[in-house]
């Protein structure tokens, strides 16, 4: 009789990982280098390309935006840090909640995982673009509009451009960016006169397929593309490519900071609470769901359990201090933007490129736009090895078919089919899906593993007391009956879950549903564990 809250027994786990990673894997990664690892993978479109909206959200205090994920995330790291410490293997909260929690669960999460990973892929791919564009008129080049961006923020572009042409020519007496020709730009895009409509079409100027404008984002599926081969054909010098590309891109940051802190005009942030957050607390929480984007990686810490030289110290060393450190940096690059630009002028395709353009610091601009671009490229390169490690684990569990998922390339040794498979998906939905919209589905199912995350520590307290924890969530009494701190997880990052809306709910419950339907109808049938003799229960 099948039992869908099977576990895998740890000892079955250990010596799989041991047959596949010992032989390969080098344990030489210490604190510095996990840290630096964790920072690598979450630095990327969340603060390069969604502050922007993220500032017409919540503000100036989008700074407590970014405060509020912070703490949200620092609850999960913790219980994080707990798990990888207890089971320091590869495959992160799949693994774990496969020994812990069960099979059904853990299907569950790494059903849920796609979304972290795959569409946190396709999230990246089309910021990566925004930047692209920047960085082609670095040297003078465009691409058109309805190939520079998928259907719908292609519309928005072309509208927005004959916007501000109709504003130069009918109100030149408006200066571009001052607050009545912002006031104006804002009414020409929410009620535009068909006039607008017609020039925008035209601007646009896509082919149609089926009476629908075609709008493609061709940067952001080929380089989804390039990174895809990239992973086919094995990265050898990964970790010395990931920490250079990890020194640009907080270097770029520390840039941001410095030299944006002498242009900001204390004005920008408001004089009261009012023009402080304008839009109140309703508006520091959509922000920050929004924003949430931006933490989404450190959890990639642990995911490198077998490289690393003391797992048990130094994972939790390396999931805590990575999110200090980006914490810090969000909240001094997002003080920097709202003291630099007034709120409703940040740019929302690329914020801080455009916040020194807009101070004429051209320079500097270009030089944010091409740390941008490396930092992006580094943040899809992670992502997209996370979610071919997460199927490979499940095939190799059965729980997907192991003929294609874990099949693995006899020159290259990579998982080549399901890496191109996840690539060509991440590329198709990045290439024709607005940023912000996909987004916001990458946190809805990213919150839920980190509430799944929180929720399984406090049961396994109390099922498996005895188990040997190297690294204790603190916060945790009564033998797991007083569970502080992992109940402040599921609270803080259900309340984001919350902020994210109707349609983003129904589209994950959409998503579960689906997920069950696979369950059952191929994984518990092939599964592994299920066909093990039942005196091999998990922990
Ligand atoms: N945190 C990562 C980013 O912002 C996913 O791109």
């Amino acid at each position: 009789m099948a039992n869908v809250f099977r576990r895998k027994p740890l000892h079955l786990i250990v010596s799989e990982a041991k047959e596949e990673g010992d032989e390969h894997l080098k344990r030489s990664l210490g604190p510095i280098s996990l840290t630096a690892l964790g920072v690598g993978a979450v630095i990327g479109a969340g603060i390069f390309v969604m502050a922007g909206l993220g500032a017409h959200e919540a503000g100036p205090a989008l700074t407590l935006s970014f405060v509020m994920c912070g703490v949200a995330c620092t609850f999960a790291g913790l219980c994080y840090a707990e798990f990888a410490a207890m089971i320091p293997l590869a495959g992160s909260a799949y693994t774990y909640s496969y020994a812990t929690l069960g099979e059904l669960f853990a299907w569950i999460i790494g059903w849920d995982l796609t979304l972290e990973y795959a569409m946190g892929a396709s999230t990246v791919s089309s910021g990566w673009s925004n930047n692209f564009v920047e960085f082609l008129k670095i040297f003078g080049l465009k691409i058109p509009l309805w190939l520079a961006y998928d259907h719908w923020t292609g519309i928005d572009q072309g509208q927005k451009q004959a916007a501000r042409e109709f504003l130069s020519q009918a109100h030149p007496e408006l200066a571009v960016g001052s607050t009545g020709y912002l006031d104006a730009l804002k009414g020409l895009m929410v009620n535009p006169p068909p006039a607008i409509v017609e020039r925008g079409h035209q601007l646009l100027s896509a082919p149609h397929l089926f009476g629908v404008e075609i709008g493609f984002n061709l940067p952001a599926f080929i380089i989804a593309l390039i990174i895809t081969a990239i992973l086919v054909i094995g990265i050898q010098e990964s970790a010395k490519f990931n920490a250079t590309i990890v020194i640009v891109k907080v270097t770029v940051v520390l840039f941001i900071i410095a030299l944006g802190s002498r242009y900001i005009h204390p004005g920008n942030w408001g004089h009261d609470w009012s023009s402080f957050a304008p839009f109140g607390l309703a508006g520091i929480s959509s922000a920050a769901a929004y924003i949430f984007f931006a933490f989404i990686g450190f959890d990639a810490v642990s995911t490198t359990a077998q490289e690393a030289r003391n797992p048990q110290r130094d994972l939790p060393i390396g999931i805590i201090c990575s999110l200090i450190i980006c914490t810090l940096l969000y909240v001094g690059v997002a003080a920097v933007l709202t003291g630099m630009v007034p709120w409703q002028l940040v740019n929302v395709e690329a914020p801080l490129t455009y916040a020194f353009l807009d101070h004429n610091i051209g320079w500097a601009g270009d030089i944010i736009t091409c740390g941008a671009l490396a930092g992006l490229t580094s943040v899809m390169l992670v992502m997209l090895i996370g979610q071919t490690r997460v199927l490979y684990a499940m095939a190799s569990d059965g729980l997907l078919p192991k003929k294609f998922f874990a099949a693995i390339h006899p020159k290259f040794h990579t998982p080549w089919k399901n890496t191109i498979l996840v690539g060509l998906v991440a590329a198709s939905i990045g290439s024709v899906t607005p940023i912000n919209k996909i987004g916001e589905m990458v946190n809805i199912g990213t919150l839920l593993a980190f509430v799944m995350v929180c929720a399984s520590i406090i049961v396994l307290r109390i099922k498996s007391p005895n188990q040997p924890r190297p690294f204790r969530t603190p916060g945790i009494y009564l033998g797991g009956k007083l569970p502080i701190v992992p109940v402040l997880g599921i609270l803080a990052n259900g309340y984001l879950m919350y902020h994210l809306g109707l349609g983003n709910w129904i589209r994950l419950i959409v998503w579960l549903v689906i997920g069950l339907f696979v369950y059952f109808l191929y994984s518990l049938k092939h599964s592994r564990v299920q066909a093990l003799p039942s005196s091999t229960e998990g922990m």
